[in-house]
């Protein structure tokens, strides 16, 4: 991907916001119905629990109107609403026209897409609609995978689940927050994880980690490249969260210390289209974010997918200046 043209206008996050559905569904639980333990699934995952259930416009709507509450923007000037998701609750229409109907909103609203990589691919086309002319842009990644999970297959059981966050976009005068992104996809891959219509998720485990750490590692590298930025000078990594072993290799590869890691994999599981700003959210909400750090989002997915964007927190500027929002 070429690296952002100089002059176009920028962007920053003002609001974010999440939604988990009640019902949560602990390793100790999966060990009464398939031939698993909690010390195995922690080992291997890193997961000790999941949340399932809710639907994707619901779980949509709860984390949309969250982050708009947060942002204080008037729902009126929202001009365009995109909702990364895997499992749109209906082939047609796109989940988002009824998110956008029940958040009341009146702008474009439509579905992406790309798995796990969803939210970064839906976060980096908002970011061209600003450049566009586009002012205020709500994103919600959200997935209910549950749905499309073979409970009884204890390959996948343990690691899916369903939750929803978001973010809104606001248009600022000069560059925004975006430094470098990089997205991808190697269809040649898909037979290793997918699932048919109205089927369930088929997975070749060995093989999507296998992939995983390798296309992670090169996505951020070319992001970090485009953004003009090393490692060490990452403040915060948001990996997807799919299993704790992927993220620790593919920052050990990048150089990145775990501490440096936005988690919530282990309450979570994987949510898909909802598992990176699901721990964007969680790490802003625990103050782990200031203005100026260099945040790195990075995520793979079915496809095989990946993704990845550098952000610099409130898109200040080298020298400290703060970008003002515009009305
Ligand atoms: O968003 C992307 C979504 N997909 C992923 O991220 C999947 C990436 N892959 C993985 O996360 C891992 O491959 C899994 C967690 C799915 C599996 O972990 P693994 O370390 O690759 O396990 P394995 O398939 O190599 O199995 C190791 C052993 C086997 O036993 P033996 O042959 O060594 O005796 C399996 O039969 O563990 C056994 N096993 C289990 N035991 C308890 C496999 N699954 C389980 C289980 N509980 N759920």
């Amino acid at each position: 991907m070429p690296a952002i043209p100089p002059n176009v206008r920028g962007a920053v996050i003002t609001g974010w916001g999440s939604a988990l559905p009640l019902k949560v569904i602990t390793n100790h639980d999966l060990e009464q119905t398939i031939d698993t333990s909690h010390d195995w699934i922690v080992d291997r995952t890193g997961i000790h629990q999941r949340h399932v259930g809710g639907s994707t416009v619901g779980l949509s709507v709860e984390s949309g109107r969250a982050t708009l509450e947060m942002s204080g923007v008037e729902l009126s000037s929202i001009d365009a609403l995109v909702l990364a998701t895997t499992t749109p609750d209906r082939v047609v229409p796109a989940s988002a026209a009824t998110v956008q109907h029940q958040l009341g909103l009146s702008c474009g609203a439509y579905d992406v897409n790309a798995a796990c990589s969803g939210f970064v691919y839906a976060l980096v086309q908002a970011h061209g609609m600003i450049a566009m002319g586009a002012k205020k842009v709500l994103v919600i990644g959200t997935d209910t995978l549950a749905r499309i999970t073979d409970w009884t297959d204890r390959n996948t059981a343990i690691l899916f689940a369903d939750g929803s966050a978001a973010v809104v976009l606001e248009a600022v005068e000069g560059h925004g927050q975006l430094l470098g992104w990089d997205l991808d996809a190697d269809g040649a891959a898909e037979k290793f994880l997918y699932s048919e219509v109205g089927g369930l998720i088929q997975m070749d485990g060995k093989e999507v980690f296998r992939r995983a750490v390798r296309i992670m590692v090169d996505s951020a590298t070319k992001s970090m490249n485009h953004a003009g930025i090393t490692a060490d000078e990452v403040a915060l990594v948001v990996p997807h969260q799919a299993n704790i072993r992927i993220i620790q290799a593919s920052l050990d590869r990048l150089g990145l210390p775990m501490e440096k890691t936005a988690l919530v994999l282990h309450r979570t599981g994987n949510t898909s289209s909802a598992s990176i700003p699901l721990a964007l959210a969680d790490a802003l909400d625990n103050g782990r974010v200031k203005k100026g750090d260099l945040v790195l989002l990075v995520g793979f997915g079915a496809g095989m997918t990946a993704a990845s964007a550098v952000l610099r927190w409130g898109g200040t500027t080298a020298d400290g200046a703060d970008p003002a929002v515009l009305p």
